[in-house]
């Protein structure tokens, strides 16, 4: 058995938002893992999507049972914790450098009963994330594999070896990979290590997005297999 399993969730940005409840079940029926919800607020980045009045209405539309990450774009991460935990988020993951204090962040997350996740953006290094997990552990450290603001960007392959590095000092994190994610590229996420994928345009525009889910789950799968023989 190995330490991480392979989770694919597809980021909803790109969806019809006027339909967003029917969106987020299409993908659940399709094979996500879970959801990957954007959170924006025309600060942190260059774009502005939904807070968590609209996560309330997600969750009231899909039920209790499927996993929602909040993936807080947002400058003062701090803001959101309890509305987001009240919206039915179940994970919140946050940016290190919006952070005040990450420490007491990541514990106040998880006072409100959800796994806290900590992103970087592509500029940042990995040095810092390995920094706080080292005083305080995460639940999801999440490399940014395009600067964050929009979807539907190129993925940026030098950031693999974030991954690569945050694999070797942390076997069994939950290590995900956000932007520009899809077919092309999944093998270099794989191989790097990562086991959290999160895609959205290579889904969502996709004729079949169910063997898109299928196709990207299983190349990475296929590397977590390998990875446990070689052990
Ligand atoms: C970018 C978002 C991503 C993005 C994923 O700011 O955090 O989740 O929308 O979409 P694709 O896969 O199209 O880059
Ligand atoms: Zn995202």
């Amino acid at each position: 058995m190995c330490a991480y399993q392979c989770k694919i969730g597809p980021s909803i940005l790109n969806s019809d938002l006027a339909r967003l409840g029917d969106e987020c079940k299409r993908m659940l029926e399709c094979g996500a893992d879970y959801l990957h919800l954007d959170v924006m607020d025309g600060h942190f980045v260059p774009n502005i999507t939904f807070g968590h009045p609209v996560v309330q209405c997600i969750r009231k539309s899909i039920g209790d049972s499927p996993v929602c990450e909040v993936h807080m774009m947002v400058s003062k991460p701090e803001q959101w914790v309890k509305a987001m935990a009240e919206s039915g988020a179940n994970i919140y993951t946050f940016h290190l450098e919006a952070a005040e204090n990450a420490e007491q962040l990541i514990k106040d997350i998880r006072m409100e009963g959800m796994k806290a996740g900590c992103a970087i953006k592509p500029a940042t290094p990995v040095s810092k994330l390995l920094d706080l997990l080292y005083t305080q552990m995460a639940d999801v450290a999440l490399v940014m594999t395009v600067e964050p603001g929009f979807g539907g960007q190129s993925f940026m392959r030098p950031m693999m070896e974030k991954v690569r590095e945050l694999r070797k000092v942390h076997p069994t994190l939950d290590i995900g990979v956000d932007g520009g994610v899809g077919p092309n590229c999944i093998h270099h996420c794989a191989e790097a290590g990562a086991n959290m994928i999160v895609s959205g345009s290579a889904i969502m525009r996709s004729n079949d997005p169910r063997k898109v889910i299928t196709d990207l789950r299983n190349v990475v799968q296929e590397v977590i297999q390998q990875t446990t023989l070689e052990r």
